[in-house]
């Protein structure tokens, strides 16, 4: 087995996403909650690895790009580059982009097909059975929902090849003693328990090459047959850190922190992907972290429903509904605990920003700069030491460490918003906008600034904009991103003596 990456490395994916369409919300979804554990693991001081990507063969892609009238290549090199451009526009720190396209995708696919079937675990075979294109899945009867695929509720097809077949079939117990070895692999738990009960009903060999069309990575023993595409896909994780070409740089990384996926694939990330790795002498992942469904209205997005949503809309600041990208990600952030389903409504983006972030954080940051302007000259004072707010910053700190480390980002938030809320309660309890200048007020601000600069840093995973913005305006310099937690938020921080700037509203409230 290969050795385990160093502690202080943290390796965190996104699925790589389909170019048959254009990135939508559940994709940005689990991009952001990626990026903002990222960023956060960042502050821990960790050596981040971030991969993101799109996967761009198989035969609904080759099925696309004939709707489309184009070449394959041609139409995923034209889609590609809306998913990096969204990323970019979503400030997500990625610091890598897989197209399964890429030469050195397929040297490394080649090299862990090769690996597998070396290791006997690949077999021709024939294979009669259904199939459905829109998951790529193989389906037996049983899985069928009034004849049709269980997801897409549309028929599947009937197909007899002679293919080559993973021997899935032998792998059952060697993943139940692993997974009995690494409990807390799979978050939330209870998705653990769902990979257990499927692994235990038996598990089929399944098949990982297609000869009736060509779009793919053809086997590197047998070029009549291009490889499956899932197989081809779950490569993605390794190929992209140099498996099978840079040895020193694929063990300093590998076995991937947390893999994180939809509920819809975690078949093929739980169970084949843990095999697939053994069959080639690799080490199965550390984790991997299960999002839930991001409903619209209530409803799974389609394209037939109509109600697809495109998060680049939502950030543009000039739509009634745009809430800037930060408002965004907040929102996606902090509405849904991570691995339940959520709803995406409209009202709710609004309602949100408006409580949570006009309301708290914007109010908060312009009560402190407009009375620092007035009562203390525009200079910030220092913290007390024993200040009433220390508690509550350290006990936001804890919280906020604790459920980020659990992967909860929901709850990290509200752990950090209570030092908001805390803030603003003792801004009222005070009332220093009604004292004379002076030590009171002073020491009510300095406590002010200290807490904001704490959430700053705290805030910085979500919304990294605004969290600089704090920063610059309290009068800090530097990146905010730079700081390091648990340190640079033990409470007494703020230096004072700087010039704090008040600014325009954070976060204009929305009607
Ligand atoms: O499955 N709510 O790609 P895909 C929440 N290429 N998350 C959602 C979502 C929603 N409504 N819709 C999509 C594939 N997602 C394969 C993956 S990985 C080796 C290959 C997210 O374009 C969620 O993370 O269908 C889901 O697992 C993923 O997008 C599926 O993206
Ligand atoms: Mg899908």
């Amino acid at each position: 087995m290969v050795a385990a990456n160093a502690s202080n490395s943290f390796y965190a994916t996104t699925p790589i996403y389909y170019v048959n369409a254009k990135p939508h919300l559940g994709h940005a979804y689990t991009t952001i909650v990626g990026d903002a554990l990222c960023r956060w693991q960042r502050l821990l001081g960790k050596d981040v690895h971030f991969l993101t990507g799109t996967d761009e063969h198989g035969l609904k892609i080759q099925q696309a790009a004939d709707a489309a009238g184009m070449a394959p290549r041609e139409f995923v090199d034209s889609i590609a580059p809306l998913f990096a451009d969204a990323w970019r526009k979503l400030d997500i720190s990625n610091d890598d982009f897989i197209r399964t396209t890429e030469d050195r995708h397929r040297i490394g696919v080649q090299h862990l097909l090769q690996a597998c079937y070396d290791s006997g675990d690949i077999e021709l075979d024939t294979y009669r059975g259904l199939y459905c294109v829109a998951c790529e899945a193989y389906y037996v009867e049983d899985d069928l929902v009034s004849g049709n695929c269980p997801i897409h509720k549309r028929p599947v097809e009937h197909v007899e090849e002679e293919n080559y077949f993973f021997r899935l079939s032998r792998y059952g117990d060697r993943l139940l003693d692993w997974y009995a070895k690494h409990p807390g692999a799979i978050v939330p738990e209870h998705r653990m328990n769902e990979v257990i009960g499927f692994i235990k009903q038996g598990l089929l060999d399944f098949s990982i090459s297609r000869t009736s069309f060509s779009w793919g990575i053809p086997l590197p023993w047998d070029s009549k047959h291009i490889t499956y595409v899932w197989f081809d896909a779950l490569a993605n994780y390794i190929t992209a850190i140099g498996y099978g070409v840079d040895d020193a740089a694929f063990s300093s990384r590998w076995p991937v922190d947390y893999h994180l996926i939809g509920k819809d694939i975690i078949r093929f990330h739980c169970v084949y992907w843990p095999a697939m790795l053994m069959s080639a002498g690799i080490e199965p992942p550390h984790g991997w972290a299960v999002g839930g469904w991001l409903l619209v209205g209530g409803e799974k997005m389609s394209k037939t429903t109509g109600n697809v949503v495109n998060p680049l809309d939502l950030i543009d600041e000039s739509r009634e509904d745009g809430v800037g990208v930060d408002g965004f990600r907040y929102y996606v952030l902090a509405d849904t605990p991570y691995g339940a389903d959520g709803d995406f409504t409209y009202e709710g983006l609004i309602g949100r920003y408006n409580s949570d972030l006009a309301n708290n954080l914007g109010n908060l940051l312009s009560r402190v700069a407009t009375v620092v302007g007035k009562k203390c000259d525009g200079v910030g004072p220092a913290p007390r030491a024993d200040s009433p707010l220390a508690d509550a910053a350290r006990s936001a700190v804890a919280e906020t460490m604790a459920r980020w480390a659990d992967v909860q980002p929901s709850r990290a938030l509200e752990a950090t918003w209570q030092l908001i809320r805390a803030t603003n309660a003792y801004l009222e309890a005070n009332e220093p906008w009604k004292a004379e200048p002076g030590a009171h007020v002073d020491n009510v601000m300095g406590d002010a600034l200290e807490a904001l600069r704490i959430v700053a840093i705290l805030a910085s995973p979500a919304i990294p904009r605004t969290a600089q913005i704090v920063w610059d305006r309290i009068g800090l310099s530097g990146s905010v991103a730079d700081r390091r937690v648990p340190d640079d938020v033990a409470w007494g921080g703020y230096p004072g003596g700087t010039t704090v700037v008040k600014g325009d509203p954070l976060f204009p409230r929305k009607s």
